[in-house]
């Protein structure tokens, strides 16, 4: 059951998805119309023969309509990370507009106090000038919200850069050596979470009784190789990685965790060129994605999922890696694998086996 318990099974026909995967989908039904997906002609290189074999060999998908309803957001403390533009900033808007109560925190303070003025600056709100790769920005914002607020009920850790160069070649004058290359991607894009779950959990226990939660900003780039994004690929992999670890721990203090995975966004991360390259492919909008951000929040018993956002469409990817496992690794492996993690991880295999 989704929302507000008022989900409907059905099943879609024409869309790729559907048909070579048969993941379970969710729709967001409420974005203006020009947001929406609208499923293309299949354009798959997999023979028929081969598709129809897979479809044989998966299991059936269920998709839900989300009657995405956010009357549960109202009144919840929502601390969202980097909140200045793009995704970050119409996630903040969405919630919000819905009755949250808000601790921001972004590096770009010209664009915050921009979205402040916009929201009205009202006592719901509250905004600190934050690096989240620095562990003291982060502590403050959690400690500020806290304090202003007297609990947080969810995390957003969304904020995140694009920009590196691994592959130049800079060399230190003084000795003629190779220089280090930075590494603020990594710190930025998958350190800093690590800060925010850590701060998150210690402050989630401080007004106990709730069911609380964690949702981090991935990337497509968290499975599909974005080069010549290199350490951003291993920052998203590694989200995806932070995530499975927790799902299956953080549920027995009442935290959920969950990640988004956006595919092209239409944001100011990418540049024009990007934009002109994609074309007509399906592109997010970035109010599109909030909606996947929010809809853990909206949802309190989701818990170790990751949303695939493509085109403004949520699509499930965990559930069914998992369900079509034994295709990847074959049966026995699987099983033994399946096994393994029972025996290693003492919630089991699967978040939902608490
Ligand atoms: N745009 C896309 O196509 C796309 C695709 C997949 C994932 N994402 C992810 O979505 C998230 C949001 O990106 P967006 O597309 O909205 O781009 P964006 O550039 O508009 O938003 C990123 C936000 O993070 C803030 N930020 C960056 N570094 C920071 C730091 N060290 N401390 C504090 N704030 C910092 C920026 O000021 C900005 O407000 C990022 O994690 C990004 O990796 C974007």
């Amino acid at each position: 059951m989704w929302g507000d318990g008022q989900s409907t099974t059905t099943f879609w026909s024409g869309s790729r998805i559907d048909q070579i995967c048969t993941n379970r989908v969710f729709s967001v039904p409420d974005l203006p119309a020009h947001h929406r997906y609208k499923s293309r002609p299949e354009t798959s290189s997999h023979h028929p023969r081969e598709r129809r074999r897979i479809q044989h060999t998966l299991p059936k998908m269920t998709t839900y309509e989300v009657p995405v309803d956010f009357r549960n957001i109202k009144d919840k403390t929502i601390l969202i990370t980097g909140c200045s533009t793009g995704i970050g900033r119409a996630t903040a808007k969405l919630a919000y507009e819905h009755g949250a109560k808000l601790a921001l925190a972004d590096w770009n303070e010209v664009e915050a106090k921009n979205l402040l003025a916009e929201l009205r600056n009202t006592d719901r709100l509250l905004f600190y000038k934050t690096d989240v790769s620095k562990w003291d920005n982060i502590l403050q914002v959690f400690q500020g919200a806290w304090k202003k607020f007297g609990k947080i009920d969810a995390v957003i850790s969304n904020a995140g850069i694009n920009q590196e160069n691994l592959l130049d070649e800079e060399i230190d004058e003084a000795t003629g050596m190779l220089k280090a290359p930075s590494l603020k991607n990594l710190e930025v894009n998958l350190v800093a979470h690590i800060y925010v779950v850590k701060c998150a959990v210690h402050y989630f226990a401080k007004a106990p009784g709730k069911r609380s939660q964690i949702i981090m900003t991935g990337s497509a780039a968290s499975y599909i190789d974005t080069s010549p994004l290199y350490q951003y690929c291993a920052a998203k992999a590694g989200l995806l990685g932070l995530m499975r670890a927790f799902r299956t721990r953080l549920i027995s203090k009442n935290i959920t965790i969950n990640m988004i995975a956006p595919w092209m966004t239409i944001s100011p991360m990418l540049p024009q060129a990007i934009v002109d390259m994609w074309g007509t492919l399906p592109a997010n909008s970035p109010a599109g994605v909030a909606h996947a951000l929010l809809l853990p929040v909206v949802d309190e018993s989701i818990n170790g999922k990751v949303f695939f956002v493509a085109g403004n469409k949520i699509t499930e990817l965990e559930d069914k890696i998992h369900e079509c496992q034994h295709i990847w690794m074959g049966a026995q492996l699987s099983e033994d694998v399946d096994e393994g993690q029972r025996r290693l991880v003492p919630a089991g295999i699967h978040p939902e086996q608490k």
